[in-house]
């Protein structure tokens, strides 16, 4: 891409993450922005100023190398010095200084971005360093959507429901991919995350992979036959989650006049049955998995399913190819504030014909978040390197809550396996 093109890239992508940012936190009151909604979340107005910190932070500090414009407020936005349930107890920025700080902080990076030229280091080279912050903020945006969901009281978003699909119906319940090696990961995606990083060819044996989500009707098949109250079907730690808070659906659902209900933005409405299932653990993932007969894919499967091209033997940046997600392939973006039924997004599938792999819902897999053989931390440790290890589990695709820009075939997100507050769903996979 030529500079003037990169430049008005960043600068899109920028203006975009600020205006979801403004979308999701203009619509509630001043108290309800600095009140804790859930021990679990950040008030609202934590995430304002640190998505504003992180910004100077990186930009203006480590690019620039200007002063902090307010040195003395950034212990506080920084997230490995304060744990989520202690911030509404901190001297925090109040909502007007925080939206104020945000934009002065904006205003320069605008100024920086138009001088900088976007090569010559590894964190300006093809404007890195600017696609990481849009990145940030966006995914504080999906952080910020979550504390929504969690919040009590009257619905204050809306947006379209998404199309019922249109195409003919997936052909099968499943895909079979073929056993061989494929490229995982990437070396060459220009704001791909350090843990994207870099290619390696993975040989992965044939397996069968479910061409869509599981959908709340096959998983209440999963409650109706008991699956909450046999242990069978449960990992230690799993089974004792669910007994110690006596967990018996996924999070947001309940029961009345023998109907399944659920919560969404402050609205209750009947499950929807050709939906994927959303706000599940990995260990009700896990559970449904087994009672089914199957297994969650591990996470080279699933990139293998999502990116491998058997006709080239390619890996493709997408599903559908190497261009960018538009609303044709892909429920992305916080468009839709629910993911689209099962058989939408036909232009969206594979080259084998799994469909639905990125958007809609975020899809744990079997595997461990562990760092890529080649792996360097960069540009800081505590985005991925800290987080490495057995206690988090992948999950892949990106749910409708997350922007493009933080979504691709190659990204990797990951949480521990009791979480279900996030906008988590799965599909199951099989040995051949
Ligand atoms: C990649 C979504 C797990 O929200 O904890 C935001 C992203 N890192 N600020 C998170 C992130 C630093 C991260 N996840
Ligand atoms: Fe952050």
């Amino acid at each position: 891409m030529r500079p003037a093109a990169l430049r008005e890239r960043a600068a899109a992508a920028l203006a975009a993450a600020r205006a979801r940012t403004a979308g999701l936190t203009d619509v509630v009151s001043d108290p309800d922005l600095t009140a804790q909604h859930s021990p679990l979340m950040s008030p609202l107005v934590w995430d304002l100023a640190h998505i504003g910190n992180q910004e100077e932070l990186w930009l203006l500090r480590n690019v620039a190398g200007r002063e902090f414009l307010r040195p003395e407020i950034n212990s506080l936005y920084d997230a490995f010095q304060h744990p989520r349930a202690e911030r509404p107890k901190l001297p925090l920025l109040g909502p007007e200084e925080a939206r104020r700080y945000a934009a002065e902080v904006r205003g320069r990076v605008f100024d920086l971005l138009d001088r900088t030229p976007l090569e010559g280091t590894a964190l300006l080279d093809r404007g890195f360093v600017f696609g990481m912050i849009a990145q940030h903020e966006q995914q504080h945006d999906e952080t910020m959507l979550i504390t929504h969901q969690l919040r009590a009281g009257d619905p204050v978003l809306a947006a379209p429901d998404p199309q019922p699909p249109q195409g003919p119906p997936p052909p099968a319940a499943e895909v079979l991919v073929p056993g061989g090696p494929f490229t995982m990961g990437t070396s060459v995606e220009p704001w791909a995350l350090d843990n994207e990083r870099p290619a390696h060819v993975r040989e992965v044996g044939a397996f069968w992979i479910d061409t869509v989500p599981v959908t709340n009707a096959a998983y209440q098949a999963f409650i109706a036959d008991g699956g909450y109250t046999d242990p069978r079907w449960w990992a230690a730690e799993g089974w004792e989650q669910i007994r110690a808070h006596g967990i018996g659906a996924p999070l947001f659902w309940r029961r009345e006049a023998g109907q399944w209900l659920r919560r969404r933005f402050g609205v209750t409405e009947p499950v929807p049955d050709d939906e994927p299932v959303l706000h599940v653990s990995w260990y009700e993932a896990d559970a449904y998995a087994r009672w089914a007969g199957r297994r969650l894919p591990t996470e080279a499967e699933w990139e293998k399913a999502a990116r491998h091209d058997p006709a080239t033997g390619r890996s493709r940046r997408y599903p559908w190819g190497d261009a960018d997600p538009d609303p044709v392939r892909a429920n992305l973006g916080q468009r839709h504030l629910r993911p689209a039924r099962v058989g939408c997004y036909p232009a969206g599938a594979s080259p084998l014909g799994v469909r639905q792999l990125i958007g809609d819902v975020w899809e744990w897999t079997a595997s461990d978040f562990l760092p890529y053989p080649g792996f360097r931390a960069f540009p800081y440790r505590e985005y991925s390197e800290v987080f490495f290890g057995p206690e988090h589990k992948v999950l892949r695709g990106g749910s409708f809550a997350v922007d493009p820009v933080a979504c691709r075939g190659t990204f990797r997100n990951w949480d521990l396996p009791v979480r279900r507050q996030i906008f988590s769903g799965f599909r199951t996979a099989r040995d051949v």
